[in-house]
């Protein structure tokens, strides 16, 4: 059944153990019982003007622009239809230039950021076809968008959000697999295989959660730490940067995500033997690389944490602390890798006596400019 904040200290961790449920209830009723189509009903009537978009703009704020960043790699690279992925509040006021035909999708975990709305709002006037991926149900981004698809999180309280983020990438991965399929850039035999990638995630998230001790142990060896650094690549980059934020937001300490590849352009200047560095990693075309990273750290007496795929004997002998996830298809790796990233979050912020849930300054929803 449906966890009680009663069985948590905080909103936000259970949030985070609800995620095997709320990633299940995401796809729930879109993945054919057959496991050989995905559907999405909410999107059936625009769908044929979707497959032939000649581009998509996704626009979020916070955590879900990290969503979006996150289907720009996927959409482009199983979909093959150019993506641009931008802050809602940049994009409303520089004049972009929008095309009548282009699809434009908000992703809101409330459906009432002020600047997602309005920028909807802008794209709509232009002749967009908006669609919106929103978690509460009937919000204003819900009602002003010409179709969409819920994400099935349930409420979120924590203001640093978790389980919505885990939604939100469950449904634009279902939205980048069946767009792929039907503009005919993937064969029915690979849709199958993503399909069973997706239904695999709740147990290995599961499997993730089950680890929380030994987070909680390597939380309380880099808690006192002044600044922290989080890489990654390709569909891991977002990551980085959710991981990141997540630290920041909760407990104050001062955490920057980069693009692994950019690190010797300006953060490599801050490695020495007081920043742990947080990489995340896969068995994916880019592990030789990060292994390549994590050598330059550890040169200059860094402490690397990485999130590795379980079995990954080189990192593990390269690493100062690991968190394992089962392995996976590198193009749902996000939704595996960013779980030990938000339990490390939460046991950092808490061993600093934050207000977990209730960061200062921060608003679980932020309806003005
Ligand atoms: C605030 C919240 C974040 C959230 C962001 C976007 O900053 O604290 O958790 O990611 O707004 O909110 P939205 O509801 O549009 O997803």
């Amino acid at each position: 059944g449906d966890l009680e904040k009663g069985d948590f200290e905080h909103y936000m961790l259970k949030e985070i153990f609800e995620q095997p449920n709320t990633i299940r209830d995401t796809y729930r009723g879109r993945i054919r019982k057959d496991q050989d189509e995905i559907v999405l009903g909410g999107l059936i009537d625009v769908f044929p003007k979707i497959v032939q978009a000649n581009r998509i703009i996704i626009l979020g704020c916070g955590t879900s622009w990290h969503a979006a960043l996150v289907a720009e790699y996927l959409i482009e690279e199983y979909a093959r239809v150019p993506v641009e992925v931008e802050y809602a509040s940049e994009f409303r006021y520089r004049k972009p230039i929008i095309n009548p035909g282009d699809v434009i999708i908000a992703v809101s975990q409330s459906g009432e950021t002020a600047d997602t709305l309005a920028a909807l709002k802008m794209a709509k006037k232009q002749g967009a076809i908006i669609l919106g991926i929103c978690n509460v149900v009937g919000s204003s981004i819900a009602r002003e968008t010409d179709a969409g698809v819920y994400t099935h999180a349930g409420t979120e309280i924590g203001v640093a959000s978790t389980k919505a983020f885990t939604a939100q990438v469950t449904v634009l991965t279902l939205f980048a697999f069946k767009l792929a399929k039907e503009r005919g850039q993937i064969d029915a035999a690979t849709l199958k295989m993503f399909i069973n990638e997706m239904l695999e995630i709740p147990e290995k998230v599961e499997n993730i959660l089950l680890k929380h001790p030994h987070i909680k142990t390597v939380a309380a060896k880099y808690k006192d730490a002044v600044n922290a650094l989080y890489l990654g690549r390709g569909y891991l980059f977002p990551v980085a940067l959710e991981g990141a934020l997540k630290l920041k937001e909760i407990s104050y300490m001062h955490a920057e995500g980069y693009a692994a590849g950019e690190m010797k352009h300006g953060p490599i200047a801050l490695v020495d033997d007081n920043l742990p560095v947080v990489v995340v990693s896969a068995k994916d075309d880019y592990y030789e690389k990060v292994v390549s990273n994590i050598q330059e750290v550890k040169a200059r007496k860094g402490n690397i944490i990485a999130v590795v795929t379980e079995g990954d004997s080189g990192l593990r002998t390269m690493a100062d602390d690991l968190f394992e996830v089962p392995e996976s298809h590198p193009a749902v790796a996000a939704l595996l890798t960013v779980v030990p990233l938000q339990l490390f979050a939460y046991y950092i912020a808490l061993m600093r006596g934050c207000d977990v849930d209730q960061p200062r300054n921060l608003a679980k929803s932020v309806t003005v400019e």
